[in-house]
């Protein structure tokens, strides 16, 4: 564990909840929030596993709404304009998870870093609007790659902007596809599992699982 130097975090739903969009979703479409917000998530995940796949990269933003579009045709849910930039306004404004600012401050002996899928311009104002902007020393995004996690060429590029070996960073997602991308990585990965999700079968398995990130801390000492 002494040979962890830095600490690389997944963005949403690893430190933002992706879910605070549910308020908005649900002012827009009463009774129909929360299941708009897990299908739109789904979509916008998938559609970067995809675009990758095809070679025909677009930035976060663009297949965050490309995915809100799907998700509310496919629920017969008729977005006007408004409500589509509403909506993606939120992703400016997700909170954080309540221990992130905390845990991060007691993680100071560690370098920390994000490292996203989110386009620079997005992870730039929810990072800022949820405080957590000293408390990081960079916020990497995909987007000068133009592929997505779990691409290896993502991780490699934490290593390179850092200056540190895999071996050297612990890497913290809540997103099991992110962390088997990781582990075959070579990082040292932990799992946030909030939902007692199960593992997916990738052939790969995190170093360590936590329930939150307040769990993380004593597991690094
Ligand atoms: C991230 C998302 C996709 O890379 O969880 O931050």
């Amino acid at each position: 564990m002494n040979t962890i130097r830095a600490l690389v975090f997944d963005a949403y739903g690893t430190l933002f909840d992706v879910h605070s969009v549910v308020a908005e979703s649900e002012r827009r479409f009463p009774g129909r929030g929360a299941e708009l917000s897990r299908l739109w998530r789904q979509k916008q995940l998938e559609y970067t596993w995809l675009r990758s796949l095809m070679g025909r990269y677009e930035d976060f933003t663009r297949v965050t709404a490309d995915g809100l579009a799907h998700a509310c045709a496919a629920l017969g849910l008729p977005l006007d304009a408004a409500a589509s930039r509403a909506l993606m306004e939120c992703y400016d404004h997700l909170s954080c998870y309540t221990e992130v600012p905390a845990t991060l401050d007691v993680l100071s002996g560690f370098r920390r870093a994000i490292l996203s899928n989110g386009s620079p311009r997005m992870l730039g104002a929810v990072v800022a609007n949820a405080g957590l902007t000293d408390r990081l020393e960079a916020v990497l995004s995909v987007d000068p790659l133009r592929v997505y996690k779990p691409h290896p060429s993502v991780y490699a590029l934490a290593c390179e902007r850092l200056g540190v070996t895999a071996a050297e960073v612990g890497f913290v997602s809540s997103n099991f596809w992110d962390i088997s991308g990781a582990t075959a990585f070579g990082f040292r990965t932990f799992w946030i599992n909030r939902s007692g999700a199960m593992p997916d079968e990738l052939g790969q398995r995190p170093y360590a699982i936590v329930g939150n990130l307040a769990e993380l801390p004593p597991l690094l000492a």
